[in-house]
């Protein structure tokens, strides 16, 4: 087994001696896999790849999305998402560019949401931009016995679009027909290590099916205030060479803004599930 480094009071690990290759032996692999499952979020630090390296050390963990966002999508790699302030001929090369993005899950918003994201450092600004992830096992396992009754069965809608009036910029017309509003479980169990987490995010989900609104709003409010209590939250200030590894079925992301002033790119893949655990349970 690797050797690794708390990050996070509940989840997350550093991964202290991996270079992330094409070339990794199928005993470091099935050791990342490991980990992955049972840490939530694994950073891997001074990092060196290119883009190539970097589509094909995703794919060992599942097929990869091609982002509905294909304006920022690498010219080279289409697996590749840009996320960035940087523009070039006037246009961003980027998704997301400088402001503050607001807690969510990769793609919840579709019926067969990524499992996982590899998001790596290429340029940083000086200072800000530190993402924060929430461990969404443990806030739901220490949730009152009451809460996780009512929740039993219960369903939410996931909105992209509600994600994008607050954080983003629109989608266009053939986007938006790939992107409906959609509905899941509130608990998802986890494919592969068979935990429940909480299945819902203040930048996306709006409202429980079926609820009285009020009801259903009280109730979001008191899960979202829930699931950002210090204790499962864990802020990774970036550095040169960074990489990182969630779990994105359960635990859920922001990001701080910073100075529009400087350059930021990362440059994101998204992982699938496979095709019989595609959809959430
Ligand atoms: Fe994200």
């Amino acid at each position: 087994m690797k050797e690794t480094r708390a990050l996070g009071a509940t989840f997350g690990a550093e991964v202290l001696d991996f270079l992330i290759s094409s070339s990794a032996s199928t005993e470091e692999i099935t050791a990342i896999k490991t980990l992955w499952a049972e840490h939530k979020l694994l950073l891997f630090r001074n990092q060196t790849l290119d883009e190539s390296t970097l589509v094909s050390f995703s794919q060992v963990f599942g097929a990869l999305e091609i982002h509905v966002r294909t304006e920022y999508l690498s010219p080279d790699h289409p697996e590749i998402l840009y996320v960035s302030n940087i523009q070039k001929n006037g246009q961003k090369v980027g998704i997301l560019a400088d402001t503050e993005v607001g807690w969510h899950y990769d793609q919840i918003y579709l019926p067969r949401p990524a499992v996982g994201s590899l998001l790596m450092a290429h340029t940083l600004p000086p200072e800000g931009g530190n993402t924060e992830f929430a461990d969404m096992t443990a806030a739901y396992e220490e949730l009152p016995e009451s809460v996780k009754t009512r929740l039993h069965s219960a369903h939410a809608v996931q909105s992209y679009e509600a994600f994008n009036r607050a954080y983003s910029v629109p989608t266009n017309k053939e986007q938006k027909k790939k992107s409906p509003d959609i509905e899941h479980p509130i608990v998802r169990t986890h494919p592969i290590t068979g935990r429940k987490a909480l299945y819902l995010c203040p930048g996306m989900t709006t409202e429980i099916v079926g609820w009285d609104p009020a009801e259903s709003r009280e109730m979001l409010d008191y899960l979202f205030e829930w699931s950002i209590q210090p204790r499962y939250v864990y802020s990774h200030a970036w550095q040169p060479g960074d990489a990182l590894l969630w779990d994105n079925a359960c635990t859920m992301h922001r990001r701080d803004p910073f100075d529009q002033n400087h350059e930021r790119l990362m440059k994101r893949t998204t992982i699938l599930p496979p095709q019989e655990l595609a959809v959430p349970v």
